[in-house]
């Protein structure tokens, strides 16, 4: 999405410094670095102070005042205190001292992506993400997985609303899962695609006593004739605006929807075993999501589910055969599992207590935003009163 890249503006004076900064910027994703002559906003200006302090400190203050620039990150051999309180005075976030410190700098330029994005987040209107866990083989897991995380979502207090779209065609069995009797399947929402709007989503999506709202997929494939990715797309592009998160249990499918949908998505949730198939099945599918250069790398996360400790294959070998590392463990427990799924509830309502609940409980917190600790706020307050 080129609209988020962030436009960084580069005054430097010392010969080798501009090449380290371009290194470090370029390993950071999402950063631009514009050339000399490019007179467009810059998110970022980078300056290095050199002699002329009081000029150049005048020089900052205008491109900040006349938003030129947004943000300033000092660079400076002299860190004496005056030109310390010169730097925040004029606002400077950052103030690196020579030589510089690689981590430091990186550190600081991914602490601002994170300020902005929220910052895009609070004034754009809604826009939700997309979770949409994918199995590398059938049967390990993968609703599971994509209703309970759903489910543990929509009961954070952080999160809103959440709503879970099952993409198996013919075989979706999320409405078993979660024992509920769905009136509308996808199928039949891209069939009046031209009505869509909040008010008819609405109305079609069947809502879980969890507060999940769940879109079933089509019982049949004559049900989905009419799909094409592009209306796939429009109408979760649609449900982004109106939920927080949109998880989507994929299943196993690789098709020209599921393509889409995996296109459009936040995070995926590669789901694997410990077993030679699936770990082969798996790497295929990285790769293929890797050349389809869908989303950064480190958004497409390995989940093994039915991890044993003690298990043929190690974590550490898992990583070496597909060349990426693990993301999540989920334990191994069948009759856990299995109990939730023929009760029709989630992990959360069956059995509250277990591992397995609390580790995809856990999960689910990796994505949604923190919940404010109000009794730590307070008590921070009471301790600076007191003193
Ligand atoms: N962590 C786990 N440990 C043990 N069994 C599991 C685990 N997760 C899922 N299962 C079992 O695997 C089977 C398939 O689960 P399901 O979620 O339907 O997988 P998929 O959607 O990949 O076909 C179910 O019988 C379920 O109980
Ligand atoms: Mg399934």
């Amino acid at each position: 999405m080129s609209n988020n890249i962030i436009q960084i503006k580069i005054e430097v004076k010392k010969p080798g410094l501009k090449r380290k900064l371009d290194e470090i910027i370029h390993s950071v994703e999402g950063m631009h670095v514009q050339m000399s002559h490019d007179t467009r906003r810059a998110g970022l200006l980078i300056f290095e102070l050199g002699d002329d302090i009081d000029n150049e400190f005048q020089h900052i203050r205008s491109l900040l005042n006349s938003d030129a620039a947004a943000e300033v990150f000092l660079i400076s051999e002299n860190s004496d205190p005056a030109v310390l309180m010169q730097a925040i005075k004029t606002g400077a976030k950052e103030f690196f001292t020579l030589p510089l410190k690689e981590e430091e700098v990186k550190q600081a330029l991914k602490e601002l992506k994170k300020k902005i994005k929220r910052a895009n987040r609070r004034n754009s209107p809604k826009i939700g993400q997309i979770i949409t866990v994918v199995g590398s083989k059938g049967g390990i897991g993968t609703t599971t997985v994509a209703v309970n995380l759903a489910v543990n979502l929509a009961q954070k207090k952080s999160v809103q609303s959440v709503a879970l779209i099952d993409m198996n065609m013919m075989f979706g069995e999320i409405p078993l899962f979660l024992e509920i009797k769905p009136g509308y399947h996808w199928g039949e929402i891209v069939k009046n695609i031209s009505r869509l709007d909040s008010t008819f989503l609405m109305n079609t999506l069947t809502k879980h006593s969890s507060g999940v709202h769940i879109l079933p997929s089509p019982g049949s494939l004559n049900g989905s004739a009419s799909a094409v990715p592009e209306m796939m797309g429009h109408l979760t592009g649609f449900m982004q605006k109106l939920f927080d998160f949109v998880v989507i249990d994929a299943g196993q499918s690789t098709n020209e929807i599921s393509l889409k949908i995996l296109e459009m998505s936040d995070n995926i949730l590669l789901m694997s075993l410990l077993s030679l198939p699936c770990l082969s099945n798996a790497n295929k599918l990285l790769q293929s999501i890797s050349d389809l250069g869908f989303l950064p790398e480190e958004r497409i996360r390995i989940v093994i589910n039915r991890y044993l400790t003690k298990s043929e294959i190690s974590l550490h070998d898992a990583e070496e055969s597909i060349h990426k590392k693990i993301f999540w463990t989920i334990p191994n427990d069948y009759n856990t599992t299995m109990s939730a799924i023929n009760n029709g509830k989630p992990l959360s309502e069956i059995a509250s207590k277990a591992q397995i609940t609390r580790n995809l409980n856990d999960l689910a917190d990796t994505f949604a935003p923190k919940e404010k600790n109000q009794t730590t706020r307070w008590w921070e307050i009471l301790k600076t009163k007191r003193r």
